[in-house]
């Protein structure tokens, strides 16, 4: 299975502190500016006026998103663990703590593009104050604390790398409401598909360990490791084309109630889906061209790339509609480790039919940390492998991302199953 890029090389284990090579130092060193450079480089093509904008109440604005990141290291790893540090500015911990309730109180999330203060100069004056007290933190940690030290810390630059994923998916749901349709890269591709045989492939059937294994870090929604049972089924090798949605919209897939799970078609027509987020017809044409705003701007739909930007109401109609099914996540995760599925890692998070619940025996860690995943585990659902936007190295084979299922603001899509 992938292992974590940032890891740095094979850590003591927490419950037995060893002296810490100056090597492992300097590897943490590196992959802390390696993850902090790259939330700057995607944060770059962006203006102070576009950092500011909140689109909805899901989405954070870009500014929010580089301070918040760099408050999760102030609070949980500078503060307990450097006693010279000093909190950059007593005002910023209640702007920029997100949901960690035991980390005291927050300012209320739908209110995050208000804040046009601090600056983004001075977000980025925050970002430079920590970065240099945690790189200071790497050097001198006594070698008896730098277990523990190291495993928070990668917990932080993990935590960065999912808010990256966020940076682009939030921008780009601000400039699909933006009607010059800006360009967030001009250079940018949408993902093709992989070639090879299309169809289905058995997944092995029978009992099989579920969840993280091995060396490397995972989050604790990964854990514990269990057996799931897994039923005679078939899995698509490729993921659900463009070419297919517009089949499912031409067949009037979006106007067919049976097709929907009631929730679905309650949003459906809440929100007058007729598309995939993103989709329209230009110039309200309705000529069959479909265009999508992408991070290059308005792009014509392409038939042959995977489908992006569906709910799981979406997924499991047009599931229904196709006479298939989405795969479990326990399915998915078996067919991706016996090596059957194109792309399933670094084009589109993949929808499964299961809920995002606790693994058997799943216990959230005491303290605020413990608030990082568990009190998540309900009314949503699991997707798997990880999308264009997923920060290298930041991908695995056990990776539970969730989301509510009328979420298709992500890079989402889905691939089929099927059963005899
Ligand atoms: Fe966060």
């Amino acid at each position: 299975m992938p292992r974590s890029a940032i890891s740095p090389a094979p850590r003591p284990a927490a419950s037995a502190p060893a002296p810490v090579a100056d090597a492992a130092r300097g590897a943490w060193l590196q992959a802390f500016r390696r993850v902090r450079a790259e939330t700057e480089r995607r944060a770059a093509n962006l203006t102070a006026e576009d950092q500011i904008v909140q689109s909805m109440a899901d989405a954070s604005p870009t500014k929010w998103h580089r301070a918040h990141a760099t408050w999760f290291f102030e609070q949980f790893l500078l503060v307990p663990n450097d006693p010279a540090y000093k909190i950059f500015d007593e005002r910023f911990p209640f702007l920029f703590n997100s949901y960690y309730v035991a980390a005291g109180p927050r300012h209320a999330r739908p209110q995050r593009g208000l804040i046009t203060r601090p600056s983004a100069k001075e977000v980025a004056g925050f970002r430079a104050h920590v970065d240099a007290a945690v790189e200071r933190l790497i050097e001198q940690v006594p070698a008896a604390d730098a277990p523990r030290v190291f495993e928070i810390l990668e917990i932080g630059l993990q935590h960065e790398q999912q808010h990256q994923e966020l940076l682009l998916t939030d921008i780009l749901h601000a400039f699909a409401q933006n009607p010059t349709d800006p360009v967030y890269d001009a250079n940018w591709k949408a993902p093709r598909a992989s070639q090879g045989p299309r169809g289905f492939v058995d997944v092995p059937s029978g009992i099989h360990s579920i969840g993280h294994a091995g060396e490397g870090f995972c989050f604790d929604n990964e854990t514990p490791r269990h057996d799931e049972l897994i039923p005679p089924v078939r899995i698509a090798r490729h993921l659900v084309s463009n070419a297919e949605w517009l089949e499912f919209i031409a067949a009037g897939g979006y106007a067919t109630p049976s097709l929907w799970l009631s929730d679905g078609w309650t949003t459906v027509q809440a929100e007058g889906w007729q598309a995939p987020g993103y989709w329209r017809q230009r110039d309200g044409a309705k000529d069959g061209t479909w265009h999508v705003m992408t991070l290059a701007g308005l792009k014509p739909v392409d038939p042959s790339a995977p489908v992006l930007h569906v709910s799981y109401y979406e997924a499991e109609a047009f599931a229904r509609f196709a006479g298939k099914h989405l795969p479990s996540e326990a399915e998915w995760e078996v067919a991706a480790r016996a090596g059957l599925l194109a792309d399933a890692f670094g084009v589109a998070w993949q929808w499964t039919r299961s809920a995002y619940l606790p693994y058997p025996g799943y216990r959230a860690a005491e303290g605020a940390l413990g608030e990082y995943n568990g009190k998540f585990m309900v009314s949503q659902m699991v997707l798997r492998g990880s999308s264009l936007a997923t920060p290298e190295g930041h991908e695995r084979v056990s990776y539970r991302n969730f989301f509510y299922p009328p979420a298709r603001w992500q890079f989402s899509g889905l691939r089929l199953a099927e059963f005899e």
